[in-house]
């Protein structure tokens, strides 16, 4: 019996080893693998299982609540990031504050939390989210042109928008990522970035990368020459904006720019502390805030939209549209404008984007390390060392917590009795993780998403979901493996 009195799920318990892992870890394959351990796992009447995997600690996965408050919530202290995850990450993202723990962590969370709710902050980002919205369908319109209709890439045109809109709203440039519809996406940037992530994801399963590494070969070579593109371009900026400042002609104009760099760069506050960034750090900063931000947004609206682009979910649309138009009209705004309030009062909306989030976590499973001997709420041993991973993509789909339409998309299942919005507790489902390090981008996730959605779904009519099995593939987000193609064609034509 463990100290909380329960069963030991260690002993007896699932086990799986790297034949599996490897067997599994396919584009289409990976998660459902892991729900089917969670449910071979659940009708032994455990909520954990193990891997163990050479050269790496033991791993816990689970898909139970209360381990899941208890690692993030109760015992916060025992479960950072960790060694095995920041060693992983830091040629990418070096000490920034996704990747970096104690006061090094503490110190940037306390500037960002004070920063992301600055009211500048916040009409910048409506604003800018607003023009890329209407740049979006406007690429859209064009490539329709005078067809019927247009089969795009969704998930392109997604990644597009996240791309600038974290471009202007982080650094205060253009990435470029409105060119060329039909070509890939121009800005090398965004390119360099793509690949930096996803070589370091690569990591996970090649426990040799540290000797490739230190060779230079294969992967690794790699990653340095994409993270090698995306620092230049960065420190340029970062560099420029510093110079500019120190010349004096605009330095009162630069103190008030709206973007996140500057903000860091020159009014470094944090709950009445004055913090200082050198360039070195404003970079890692920034590069955390692009990773954090601009994939998981994407695959977000993605899913949601392959989601709404299903004939049975059209009614979803109908609602959406109907809502707005009400709220328009109480608002006593003209037609398609939109402004804060119309994004705050669309409670079926944010339903909408939560459910899309719930099928479809833009993180799927998130892992934190062990540093002292522990016992789980469940009676999950843990040593010092161990990690923990919860699989928040199983978590939506188990019926004991999700009731039998689980697999179905049903927005309802987050509006209340008065009609509101209300999300799912946090560590119900860690879509946005809970506890001190909750998501600091959750309300410009869902801003984003309102604005993007509302513009596209009053301007096109969208279809073709069913007529594809699309499947995510593997990485730290969930993209759809071989883009998102659907059908789009101008409403009422
Ligand atoms: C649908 C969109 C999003 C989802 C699902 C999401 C999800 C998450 C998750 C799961 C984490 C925890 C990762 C971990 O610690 O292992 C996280 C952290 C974070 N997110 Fe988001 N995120 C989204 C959008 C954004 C946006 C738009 C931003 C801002 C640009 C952002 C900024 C951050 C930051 C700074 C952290 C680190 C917080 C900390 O460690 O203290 N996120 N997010």
């Amino acid at each position: 019996m463990s100290r909380f009195g329960l069963r030991h799920t260690n002993p007896g318990g699932l086990k799986i080893g790297i034949k599996e892992v490897m067997k599994n870890r396919k584009p289409g394959r990976l998660y459902h693998w892991h729900l089917d351990n969670a449910r071979k796992a659940l009708s032994r009447g455990q909520e954990s299982w193990e891997a163990n995997l050479p050269f790496t600690s033991t791993m816990h996965l689970t898909v139970s609540r209360a381990n899941v408050k208890y690692v993030l919530v109760d015992n916060f202290k025992n479960y950072p990031k960790g060694e095995i995850w920041r060693s992983t990450f830091r040629d990418l993202l070096g000490d920034g504050i996704f990747n970096a723990d104690g006061f090094n962590w503490k110190k940037q969370r306390k500037v960002a939390s004070y920063e992301f709710s600055a009211k500048t902050l916040k009409t910048f980002m409506f604003d800018t989210f607003v023009k890329h919205a209407d740049k979006i369908t406007g690429l859209i319109g064009d490539s329709i042109g005078k067809a019927k209709f247009a089969t795009l890439d969704v998930q392109d045109l997604m990644a597009r928008y996240t791309l600038e809109s974290i471009g202007i709203i982080g650094f205060g440039v253009s990435l470029g990522a409105f060119s060329d519809l039909g070509a890939e996406i121009s800005s090398s940037f965004g390119d360099a970035f793509n690949t930096a992530t996803a070589r370091t994801s690569d990591r996970f399963v090649d426990p040799t990368w540290p000797i490739k590494r230190l060779l230079g070969i294969g992967k690794e070579r790699e990653l340095a020459e994409s993270i090698k593109l995306v620092r230049s371009f960065a420190m340029k900026v970062i560099k420029e904006r510093r110079a500019e400042a120190a010349s004096g002609k605009e330095g009162a104009n630069l103190q008030d720019l709206p973007d996140l760099l500057s903000r860091f760069m020159f009014r470094t506050k944090g709950s009445g502390e004055e913090f200082e960034f050198t360039n070195e750090e404003l970079y890692y900063i920034i590069i955390n805030f692009v990773l954090a931000g601009r994939d998981t947004t994407t695959n977000s609206l993605t899913w949601t939209l392959w989601e709404l682009s299903k004939e049975c979910n059209k009614r979803c649309i109908d609602m959406i549209l109907q809502e707005t138009e009400r709220n328009r009209v109480e608002l006593g705004l003209a037609e398609g404008e939109i402004t804060h309030e119309l994004v705050a009062k669309g409670s079926y909306l944010k339903a909408v984007i939560q459910e899309g989030l719930r099928l479809h976590p833009s993180v799927p499973l998130d892992l934190k390390e062990c540093i002292e001997d522990d016992v789980l709420p469940d009676g999950t041993e843990v040593r010092k060392g161990d990690r923990v991973l919860f699989v928040t993509w199983c978590m939506a789909r188990l019926k004991e917590q999700w009731g039998d339409d689980c697999e179905q998309f049903r927005p309802e299942r987050f509006i209340n009795e008065d009609g509101n919005f209300r999300p799912p507790e946090a560590t119900k489902l860690p879509i946005f993780l809970a506890g001190p390090r909750l998501c600091l981008g959750k309300d410009m996730a869902f801003l984003s998403s309102s604005i993007l959605l509302t513009k596209l779904l009053e301007s096109f009519e969208i279809s073709g979901g069913e007529s594809q099995e699309y499947q995510y593939d593997v990485g730290l987000t969930i993209f759809a493996e071989k883009g998102m193609h659907l059908r789009l064609k101008f409403k009422n034509d």
